[in-house]
């Protein structure tokens, strides 16, 4: 059985990091992400308008938990949890299947010091050994080569590339699919 409607926000922790469920708080640093430029290089998503509609996204991804649809974690430093400084998640959980896919962003000031390769390593193990994810799978746009490192590094294999199969923005846009199988089953 597949299980992602936990009754309880699973709060996990690494070394560095607490990565804990969203709220209202984490608006304006959530904001501040999804409309940086730098971070939305390659994640062809339309940027949020105004902090009512991230505030709504906070809302509607906490009800996808309660729902059983998505997991999406805030990243913190264990010495200040209340400031968010990413984000992870399982988003698209496809119950059938037992897969879901992978999503991650950091801001800029934290890059290149290993805290995405430490959270995904946290993610991956919970959604193989608590969710019972059968594979993970995570898109990418063809350019995001530190994300493709990323993945490489966590031992996802490259197993599709859709040519122009995503339109956004007046173009179609390739997608890189990599995936992971729980090494248990
Ligand atoms: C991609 C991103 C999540 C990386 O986070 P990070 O915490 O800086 O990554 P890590 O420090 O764990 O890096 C692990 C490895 O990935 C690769 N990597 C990370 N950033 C890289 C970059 N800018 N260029 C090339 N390789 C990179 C390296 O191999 C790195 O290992 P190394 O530092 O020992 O060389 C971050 O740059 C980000 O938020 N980007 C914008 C959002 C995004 O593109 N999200 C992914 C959508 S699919």
């Amino acid at each position: 059985m597949l299980t992602l409607n936990f009754t309880k926000f699973p709060l996990l922790e690494t070394e560095r990091l607490i990565l804990r469920e969203h709220s209202l708080t984490d608006a304006e640093a959530l904001y501040d992400m999804r409309t940086n430029e730098t971070v939305m290089k390659y994640i062809d998503r339309e940027r949020p308008k105004d902090l009512l509609e991230i505030k709504t996204f906070i809302s509607t991804f906490n009800q996808g938990f309660e729902n059983g649809d998505n997991l999406a974690w805030v990243i913190a430093l264990k010495e200040n949890p209340n400031q968010m400084i990413g984000s992870i998640g399982y988003w698209r959980t496809d119950y059938a299947n037992h897969r879901a896919e992978i999503g991650y962003m950091l801001h800029p000031d934290y890059w290149r010091k290993g805290i995405i390769s430490e959270a995904l390593k946290r993610t991956i193990d919970f959604g193989f050994n608590d969710m019972n994810l059968h594979t993970i799978k995570a898109n990418i746009n063809v350019e995001n080569d530190a994300s493709r490192q990323i993945l490489i590094k966590q031992g996802f294999v490259k197993e599709a590339h859709f040519k122009q199969d995503y339109y956004f923005r007046g173009k179609f846009l390739d997608s890189e699919i990599y995936g992971l199988l729980n090494p248990k089953h």
